[in-house]
């Protein structure tokens, strides 16, 4: 049977690279974005790349944009109505970013790499269980390792002074701990459904570009700089989230690039921080998201 995979940021780098990999490996792949001129191309990149597709395929658009809470229960509801979803990779998000709030008024990077995925996979919930065998795949960074603390304050109260690279790491970790809180309440409730978690290393994309707040002088700079001129391809990148989403692995699992300090590599199974272990930040997060986002997991 054809998977059935929704990856979101499938627009440019990793989530491009991604949706490749899994259509050449036979998966109908949900391409999901926010600019539906973008999406477009992207399907034609990918329908070009394929060559001829003799079965039933289409690959359908999503259009979701992560920094609006609306638009992420509209697209969720969407998928729901075109039937059982096997997978869902939480790829897309957005790095070192100033303090610009969403539409909702939550900290614009926070609500696009933790809190809107958090949405999109409780609102799937059920579309995903009704495949019978399903995955949801969190995409982190290393960059976790910073974070000294789960974000589990408020995330419509402004934090001040705004520190970009702080909330990028501490979301990353959150995206850690939503994949160890999820799988723990799948596996209590015996849904039909693994949470997996993966990481690219450094790889080269237009992530940087968005980095509004790198700044000229300390950790950013040093990470711009590593990070443009010194990753992996999207394809090498990708091929973490890829074995997260594909392969024999127990709910749970983190991915990452087998190389020196993870940076680059082919993928293997990698151990998060402790930080990203901790059950009860796991727990307070999870509260926290459901109050923020107003999405309570069935
Ligand atoms: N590159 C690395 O070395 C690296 C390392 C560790 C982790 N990661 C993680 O990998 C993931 C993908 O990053 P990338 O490197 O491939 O960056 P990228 O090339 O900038 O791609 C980011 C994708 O996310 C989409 N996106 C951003 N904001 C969005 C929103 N509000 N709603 C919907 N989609 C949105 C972008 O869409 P548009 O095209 O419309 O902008 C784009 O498709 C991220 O979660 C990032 O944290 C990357």
């Amino acid at each position: 049977m054809t998977r059935r995979i929704l990856v979101t940021g499938v627009t440019s780098g990793l989530g491009a690279a991604t949706a490749h990999a899994l259509a050449r490996a036979g998966a109908e792949v949900l391409l999901a974005g926010r600019n539906p001129t973008k999406l477009e191309q992207t399907r034609t990149d990918l329908v070009r790349a394929l060559g001829p597709v003799t079965d039933d395929r289409t690959f359908p658009l999503v259009v979701v944009d992560l920094a609006d809470l609306t638009s992420v229960r509209r697209a969720a509801a969407e998928v729901a109505r075109l039937g059982p979803l096997d997978v869902l990779v939480n790829n897309a998000g957005v790095m070192a970013l100033g303090p610009e709030r969403s539409v909702d008024g939550f900290d614009l990077q926070m609500v696009t790499n933790h809190f809107a995925p958090f949405a999109l996979t409780g609102l799937l919930l059920p579309t995903l269980i009704a495949s019978g065998d399903a995955r949801v795949v969190a995409v982190s960074s290393q960059i976790h390792r910073l974070a000294r603390q789960a974000p589990v304050h408020d995330p419509r109260v402004p934090r001040l002074p705004h520190r970009p690279w702080r909330v990028y790491a501490e979301s990353k970790l959150a995206n850690l701990l939503f994949t160890r809180e999820l799988e723990r309440r799948a596996r209590e409730a015996g849904l039909p459904l693994r949470a997996l978690a993966a990481h690219p290393g450094r790889t080269s994309t237009g992530l940087l570009g968005g980095a509004t707040h790198a700044g000229p002088r300390g950790i950013g700079a040093v990470l711009v700089r590593a990070f443009g001129t010194l990753g992996q391809s999207a394809e090498d990148g990708a091929a973490a989230t890829v074995m997260a989403a594909t392969a024999d692995l127990p709910g749970g699992s983190y991915v990452g690039p087998s190389g020196p300090l993870e940076m680059r590599g082919l993928p293997h199974l990698v151990q998060p921080a402790r930080a990203a272990q901790d059950d009860y930040a796991a727990d307070r997060l999870w509260q926290v998201s459901e109050a923020a986002t107003g999405v309570s997991y069935p």
